[in-house]
């Protein structure tokens, strides 16, 4: 099989294609043939050595795909050849085929293609968890994403607003909020030319109700100071690179919350609950009441210049590996 392996701790430019022996499919595991697979900014973290936790090289990086089974343990059930596929593997993504348990499967809805299917179960199920489990929002409440044109950000756009939120889209410039607009924005803030905090006391009429923050930095304190009367700061990820102080005195004034969102840890300690919450977010799929962004494809070869693209910001929502 072909597989994008790291070699040593680097940049992306330093992974490699390589033609790999295919590995077997034991009795208790199904085999996969994957044709997208998502690319995520944790896959950058694995690849510079910089994540928690450090794999063993060389490894295959690689956390979400979507495929067909080709092959079913003898002692699997409920899985044909041929099914259509997705899963997160931790590791291993990056590759033609991949070998799985088949409790990490789900099937992928009718609705969805292969780069739609390997790419939203991270964001949308974050975007669900953060906002149906960690807080609500209520209908008619305003709702602010920062990083709104990245994979959290419009996953989203669009679970807040199948909540009947009022979606206030933000991201650094007016050209990365074009596609926030498609996707059903009811507002949008440039926090690259505008001040973030003024604007959105503006658009909202004295505060948000919600502000989901996937970014970060000198950006989260500004994000706190926007939310208006029993307003929630939705902390779920540092994109920036800053990990934020945020004042206490500006969590007490107008009985603010800050909430942290760590769905993966939830995920792995709770897989009932996320296997219910996951169930959740693609019945609002098949309903047709999300719709997950089509995402930019590259071809596997090139993985190093998906991952760079990533990081430096020159793709708006989420980046896929098509084989
Ligand atoms: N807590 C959880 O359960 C959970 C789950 C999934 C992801 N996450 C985390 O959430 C964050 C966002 O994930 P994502 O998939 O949305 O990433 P993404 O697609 O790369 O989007 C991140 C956004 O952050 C903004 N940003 C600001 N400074 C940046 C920088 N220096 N480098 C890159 N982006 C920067 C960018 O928007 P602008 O240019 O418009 O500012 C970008 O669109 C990541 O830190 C990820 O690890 C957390």
């Amino acid at each position: 099989m072909r597989a994008v392996v790291c070699t040593r701790f680097d940049e992306p430019e330093s992974l490699e294609l390589q033609q790999l022996d295919t590995p077997g499919c034991p009795s208790d595991r199904v085999r996969v043939h994957v044709w997208a697979s998502g690319v995520n900014y944790v896959d950058a973290l694995f690849v510079a050595g910089k994540y928690q936790i450090r794999p063993e090289l060389p490894f295959i990086p690689g956390s979400e795909v979507a495929g067909e089974v080709t092959e079913v343990g003898a002692d699997v059930g409920g899985w044909s050849i041929g099914d259509r596929v997705m899963a997160s593997v931790g590791l291993g993504g990056f590759a033609d085929e991949v070998v799985v348990h088949p409790a990490q499967l789900l099937r992928v809805p009718e609705v969805l293609g292969w780069g739609q299917a390997a790419t939203m179960t991270q964001s949308y199920a974050t975007a669900w968890f953060a906002l149906t489990r960690r807080t609500t929002v209520s209908p008619d409440e305003w709702l602010v994403v920062l990083g709104a044109a990245g994979g959290v950000g419009l996953a989203t756009i669009d679970v807040a607003r199948a909540l009947g939120a009022k979606v206030i889209a933000a991201a650094s410039s007016t050209e990365r909020l074009r596609v926030c607009i498609e996707r059903g924005a009811h507002g949008v803030v440039a926090y690259g030319e505008e001040p973030l905090k003024e604007r959105v006391r503006e658009l909202t009429g004295g505060g948000a109700d919600v502000v989901v923050d996937p970014v970060g930095g000198e950006l989260s304190d500004a994000a706190l100071r926007s939310l208006g009367e029993e307003g929630r700061l939705v902390v779920i990820g540092f994109a920036g690179g800053d990990i934020p102080r945020l004042p206490a005195n500006q969590v007490l004034l107008r009985n603010r919350t800050v909430v942290g969102v760590d769905w993966g840890a939830w995920a792995m300690a709770h897989p009932d609950d996320n296997a219910e919450l996951v169930g959740e977010v693609l019945a609002q799929i098949d309903h047709g009441v999300l719709d997950p962004p089509e995402p930019t494809a590259y071809p596997l070869a090139e993985a190093g210049r998906a991952l760079r693209d990533l990081l430096e910001r020159r793709v708006t929502g989420k980046i896929c590996l098509v084989s």
